[in-house]
């Protein structure tokens, strides 16, 4: 298989491009090279995704079997790359998300569900933010999704909508931030219910489907772990590889913390209680080859990378994660003082 990766240093795109290697493919990555070193073995272009001279003098190295692109975000952009590659490339297979729908997080999802509607060549600011949802990153992958099936057809086009992935590199931080949290030890505040399902997805398993579906399978799906795991399943895996002895779960129902008006999903990473924020319903990628490893694996491989080569965590997403630890100790005073809650 000759494959071209789009990206590729990063999170998504390394392990796409690790596990393409595994495979003994033939590899390119087209990326500017602000951002480490190339992986070895790849055929490595430089550009910029937004530069369609650059994209044009890309396509001058195909042909490649297929395209795997986790650098769709402005629909205009994605449009132009996919008109570029269209006689170059055989399978366009594009990095969604499970915010191009337009009932995420709150209604369970999947993929016929309504997707948010955005012209395939719309700039980067279409659309809105709404609370808790739509968001301008929804309709910006919406875009591209339209943008890359409307120029190289249904047969010849993968979509994929990953929910939360997690794993090691990681940008967010979300899993990062548990582990360090979790190595902090004392007493920690717990959110929601710890028998609540949860739907993360390792970065790995997303990579190896993506590898698959470039093999020739085309469709949208949906990428998320099949939610038999909790979040009590989550934390006890982080508790377990990197917390102290006598470190203590204090769980707090989800009315305490909305009342107490702490952020979902950024200031407790991971809990919102929208009900459709883990309802996203994977079985078609599962019968088309999708496999998901245990969280505990992934948390365990995660915390070696932490504790390892770790995580440069400078990105905007990163600096607004967590809790204080002032602002922890308060609410679990808050909570333990009214403890019938
Ligand atoms: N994290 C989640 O929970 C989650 C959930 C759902 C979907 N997703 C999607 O998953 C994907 C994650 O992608 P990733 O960041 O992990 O991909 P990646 O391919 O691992 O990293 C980004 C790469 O793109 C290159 N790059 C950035 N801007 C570029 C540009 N303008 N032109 C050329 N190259 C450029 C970077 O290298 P240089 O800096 O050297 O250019 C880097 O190699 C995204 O599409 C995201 O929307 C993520």
């Amino acid at each position: 298989m000759r494959l071209l990766v789009l990206g590729g240093t990063h999170f998504l795109g390394r392990a796409v491009v690790s596990a393409a290697l595994d495979r003994s493919w033939d590899v390119t990555i087209f990326r500017r090279g602000t951002s480490g070193d190339d992986p070895a073995d790849v055929h490595s272009v430089r550009g910029d995704y937004t530069n369609p001279h650059d994209v044009a003098r890309l396509a001058e190295h195909g042909p490649w079997d297929a395209v795997i692109d986790p650098l769709a975000f402005v629909p205009r952009e994605t449009l132009s790359v996919a008109r570029a590659l269209k006689d170059h490339v055989q399978r366009y297979v594009v990095v969604s998300t499970v915010s191009a729908y337009e009932g995420w997080p709150v209604e369970p999802l999947i993929e016929s569900s309504t997707v948010l509607d955005c012209p395939s060549d719309a700039g980067p600011d279409y659309g809105y933010d709404g609370d808790p949802g739509p968001s301008t990153y929804g309709f910006g992958k919406a875009g591209c999704e339209r943008a890359v099936a409307g120029t190289f057809g249904e047969d010849r086009t993968t979509i994929l909508r990953p929910g939360v992935i997690l794993g090691p590199h990681e940008y967010v931080g979300r899993l990062p931030w548990w582990l360090r949290r979790l190595e902090g030890g004392g007493r920690v505040l717990a959110p929601g219910n710890p028998a609540r399902t949860i739907q993360p997805v390792d970065v790995r398993d997303v990579a190896d489907f993506a590898l698959r579906c470039a093999e020739g399978i085309s469709g949208v799906f949906n990428v998320t772990a099949p939610g038999i795991e909790t979040f009590g399943d989550f934390l006890g895996a982080c508790a377990a590889v990197a917390a102290p002895t006598g470190t203590e779960l204090i769980w707090a129902p989800d009315e305490f913390l909305v009342s107490n008006g702490v952020r979902q999903w950024t200031e407790l990473p991971l809990w919102r209680t929208y009900a459709g924020t883990w309802d996203v319903d994977s079985s078609r990628a599962r019968a088309a080859g999708l496999t998901t490893r245990p969280l505990a694996k992934t948390v365990r491989d995660t915390w070696e990378w932490v504790v390892g080569e770790g995580p440069e965590l400078s990105n905007e997403r990163a600096a607004e994660l967590g809790i204080t630890a002032e602002r922890e100790a308060a609410l679990l005073a808050e909570y333990e003082s009214r403890h019938h809650w």
